[in-house]
């Protein structure tokens, strides 16, 4: 009997060691931010639904002590269509950039939410720990974690998946499966991505987070002619979705 307890104590003592804390990754760097997206539209008039799917690049720095995010973006369609634009996002002061820097078109609204965080949350779940790499070496060990987000308090509702590098809790891939809603309609909507060839520090900070001489000071609505012909700018909600974890 004693035996037993001791047994028991000494396995609890052994779990609790081993229980995975969700980590934080780092907070200011370069990289390459990938995402595959499929949503099912659906028309209210007509009550028809079609299902779509594209594919966006980000890449820029990531400034997670300064609450800022710069970078190029790319949504492309599987028939060839691309859109191109860049970002200049303050979390700080709750604005962003958007410039079509060919068109010297620049509109400033209020940042999309949630705002990215480098942090696996506290609520996530510790799924499985894995290896990936060939079978030559040059593996990297990593951490599978889940969570949930649910609407209003977040942008969408559904489930996260992200998987980070054990070494620094660097994220490498997320998956989203779930809804984003459009005026209390649910969107369903799954995505997949995730950062590559990131390199740690912001060498040109100016580069990507200077605020070009032609951007309004105010937050500004498509008016101009030239906006009303930039309106197929991306809906940035669910681009943007999930950015990391
Ligand atoms: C490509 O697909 C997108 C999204 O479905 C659509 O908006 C666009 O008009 C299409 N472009 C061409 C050239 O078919
Ligand atoms: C980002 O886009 C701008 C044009 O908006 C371009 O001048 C710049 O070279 C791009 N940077 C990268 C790294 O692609
Ligand atoms: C888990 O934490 C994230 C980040 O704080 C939050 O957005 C989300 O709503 C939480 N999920 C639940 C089920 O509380
Ligand atoms: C990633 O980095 C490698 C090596 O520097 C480079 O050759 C490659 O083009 C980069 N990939 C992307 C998508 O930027």
């Amino acid at each position: 009997m004693i035996k037993n307890v001791l047994f028991v104590t000494l396995f609890a003592v052994v779990i609790a060691a081993d229980a995975k804390k969700p980590c934080c990754g780092p907070t200011k760097f370069m990289a390459g931010n990938g995402a595959s997206v499929g949503q099912v539209i659906t028309d209210p008039d007509t009550n028809t639904s079609r299902s779509e799917g594209f594919f966006t690049y980000q890449y820029g720095a990531f400034d997670f002590e300064r609450k800022m995010f710069g970078y190029n973006m790319s949504v492309t369609y599987p028939n060839g269509t691309s859109t191109l634009i860049r970002l200049i996002q303050n979390y700080a002061q709750k604005y962003q950039y958007i410039i079509l820097d060919a068109l010297q078109y620049c509109q400033k609204q209020q940042v999309t939410e949630p705002q990215p965080t480098n942090c696996i949350p506290n609520n996530a779940t510790w799924q499985s720990s894995f290896r990936i790499g060939g079978a030559k070496g040059g593996s990297l060990f990593a951490d599978s974690w889940t969570y949930k987000f649910v609407h209003p308090k977040d942008a969408v509702e559904g489930d996260i998946v992200a998987n980070v590098f054990q070494d620094d809790c660097s994220p490498f891939s997320t998956t989203f499966i779930g809804d984003r809603f459009e005026g209390g309609r649910k969107v369903p909507l799954i995505s997949m991505g995730g950062l590559l060839n990131l390199t740690s520090g912001i060498p040109h900070p100016e580069e990507w987070f200077t605020v070009p001489d032609f951007c309004p000071k105010e937050i500004n609505s498509l008016t101009t002619n030239m906006a009303r012909s930039a309106s197929y700018l991306p809906d940035l909600e669910f681009f943007q979705l999930p950015l990391f974890f």
